[in-house]
């Protein structure tokens, strides 16, 4: 598999981010245990990953903007390419120990993701994909499952919590696709899970209130790995939509009808 040297430059920024991850989630698994927490040591290890992310990428193109969750946007002067970067997606498991975390970095030129990485430093999972060149998990060349009917399948979903999202609207939504499949998962990171559709071990995925550090890596796999995704009015405005529906042709389109099912009137 040959990388192009832009490609190359996001692995290093995400393997490097890695390592710090890494090592502060053996610290996390400590601090479980303390009176005070791991809060504001994980706030920290996310601040650290992206200021990691940050460097590596404006060092090997500085003249690139920069969108990362954990700042303000940087406007670059060449207004064509853009990162999207998500430091530490899956900062709840991350912060309980649970070993489900990304890296997510993305490569936008002219509005269009052209290039993603998402790393899961706990399994050493590399997923990478440039526009045209086929989506991969480290060296092999990844496929999206061919399930036709949705009662084979394993979806996986994001859940609202605690002051986030519309929880009635998206009980409705779960009741439907509970109905219809063979599993649900919730992983919680969304880039991961994503990750997992282009990989075949998800077969669908869907999930509203997404920002886009959350699913621009993930869209391009899935697409590279020869999937459909739309937002959840049909259209494919994910990234401004805040909303992803993703599978194979046919899983993508059965779970999209599903998921916007009206609700019922009685
Ligand atoms: C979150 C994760 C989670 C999703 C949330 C995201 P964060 O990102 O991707 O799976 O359900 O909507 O905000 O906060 O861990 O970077
Ligand atoms: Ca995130
Ligand atoms: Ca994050």
């Amino acid at each position: 598999m040959a990388r192009s040297a832009l490609l190359n430059v996001m692995v290093q920024a995400a393997l490097k981010a890695g390592k710090s991850l890494s090592r502060d989630f053996g610290e996390v698994q400590n601090l479980q245990v303390s009176v005070k927490g791991p809060g504001d040591f994980v706030s920290q290890a996310d601040l650290k990953a992206q200021k990691i992310i940050h460097d590596e990428l404006l060092k090997a193109r500085p003249t690139y903007g920069f969108l990362g969750e954990e700042s303000e946007e940087i406007k670059g002067t060449d207004g064509a390419h853009r990162w999207i970067v998500d430091p530490l997606d899956g900062t709840t498991n991350f912060l309980h120990g649970i070993p489900f975390f990304s890296i997510s970095i993305a490569l936008e030129r002219n509005g269009e993701i052209v290039g993603g990485v998402v790393f899961n430093p706990a399994t050493d999972e590399l997923y990478t994909a440039e526009r045209g060149g086929g989506a991969f998990l480290n060296d092999r060349r990844l496929r999206v499952a061919s399930r036709r009917v949705l009662s084979d399948c394993v979806i996986g979903c994001g859940v609202p919590h605690l002051g986030r999202g519309n929880h009635g609207k998206f009980l409705v939504e779960l009741r439907h696709v509970m109905g219809e499949v063979a599993g649900i998962r919730r992983l919680g990171s969304a880039a991961l899970d994503i990750a997992y559709v282009a990989a075949g071990r998800f077969d669908g995925f869907w999930e509203v209130g997404l920002s886009p550090w959350d699913m621009a890596a993930g869209i391009l796999l899935v697409r590279e790995a020869g999937g459909f995704v739309s937002d959840l009015d049909g259209g494919t405005d994910m990234i401004g939509n805040g909303s992803i529906i993703c599978g194979n042709e046919h899983i993508q389109k059965a779970l999209a009808e599903v998921v916007k099912r009206p609700i019922p009137t009685k």
